[in-house]
């Protein structure tokens, strides 16, 4: 299958780390132009090193100017952004009593407006190229709501609702837009979160979580990156509106 990805301008916000990363670091295999942002200046380097050629940029997606700065860089460095992956850190847990609205405002910068304003950014270069694929990492939370994670659940479906009217306003432009719902992946973070800095406890917890899981087992965050970059290709021209489990089968649904 010819995917048509070298030479592709693709800006993977969040990309230092995890599924982000992943991503970046596929798209960067198939030849294209890589940027991609995040706040550790440390975990950008990392992640630098592992791209030669790669533009990664400091930025924190939950502030405005910051993506629109990271944006206009991406847009100097690299001329036009063809593929943009909207991916970003998850919010916070917690039961809907626990919130506050500080809590909620964090949540809807982080996973709903940086989508928007990093996308504003680039559209009009897609538009004037009539080509380009716009891809937010969500969650399986979509699907069936995941215990505790309140935050998560209740503000992805915006991400939802505004991806899917977006998809509708810009297909005539060949702007393609989809979104990817990881289940349980596998990367640093989650391994903290379930272990809390223990590795034997984060294996018992893993054991516990994916014995709910029908293929048994977590993703690798190389297994949610090969249907991010496949639906940036043109292999997937026909695709868009849509939004796709990479679950392991744990959505309950007829997801
Ligand atoms: N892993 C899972 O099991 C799973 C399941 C379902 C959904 N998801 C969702 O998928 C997305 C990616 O998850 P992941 O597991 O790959 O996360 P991860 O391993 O923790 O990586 C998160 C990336 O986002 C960056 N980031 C976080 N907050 C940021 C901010 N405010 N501004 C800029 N960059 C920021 C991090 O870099 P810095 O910290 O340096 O900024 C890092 O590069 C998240 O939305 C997550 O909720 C994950």
């Amino acid at each position: 299958m010819k995917l048509g990805l070298q030479g592709k301008a693709v800006f993977v916000t969040a990309g230092s780390q995890g599924i982000g990363l992943a991503a970046a670091r596929a798209f960067h295999a198939e030849g294209a132009q890589v940027a991609i942002c995040a706040r550790s200046e440390s975990s950008l380097a990392e992640a630098e090193a592992l791209m030669p050629g790669c533009l990664a940029l400091r930025a924190d997606l939950t502030v405005a100017d910051e993506v629109e700065r990271a944006c206009a860089a991406v847009l100097d460095r690299l001329v036009r952004v063809d593929v943009l992956v909207n991916n970003a850190g998850g919010p916070r847990a917690g039961a809907f009593d626990e919130l506050t609205d500080g809590d909620w405002d964090q949540a809807v910068n982080l996973t709903l407006m940086s989508a928007i304003r990093a996308t504003r950014a680039v559209l009009p270069g897609m538009r004037a190229n009539r080509w380009g694929r716009i891809i937010n990492i969500s969650s399986y939370g979509t699907k069936q709501p995941v215990p505790g994670l309140t935050l998560s659940n209740s503000v992805r479906m915006a991400v939802l609702g505004w991806a899917k009217t977006l998809s509708t306003q810009v297909a005539a432009d060949n702007i393609l837009v989809n979104t990817v719902c990881p289940g349980w992946t596998r990367t640093a973070r989650l391994e903290k979160v379930l272990g809390h800095g223990d590795p034997e406890q984060a294996s018992a917890a893993e054991r516990e979580v994916a014995a709910d899981i029908p293929l048994g087992r977590f993703a690798e965050a190389e297994e949610v990156a090969n249907l991010v970059v496949f639906l940036a290709s043109e292999a997937a021209s026909y695709i868009t509106g849509t939004s796709i489990a990479v679950d392991g089968g744990i959505t309950k649904g007829y997801a």
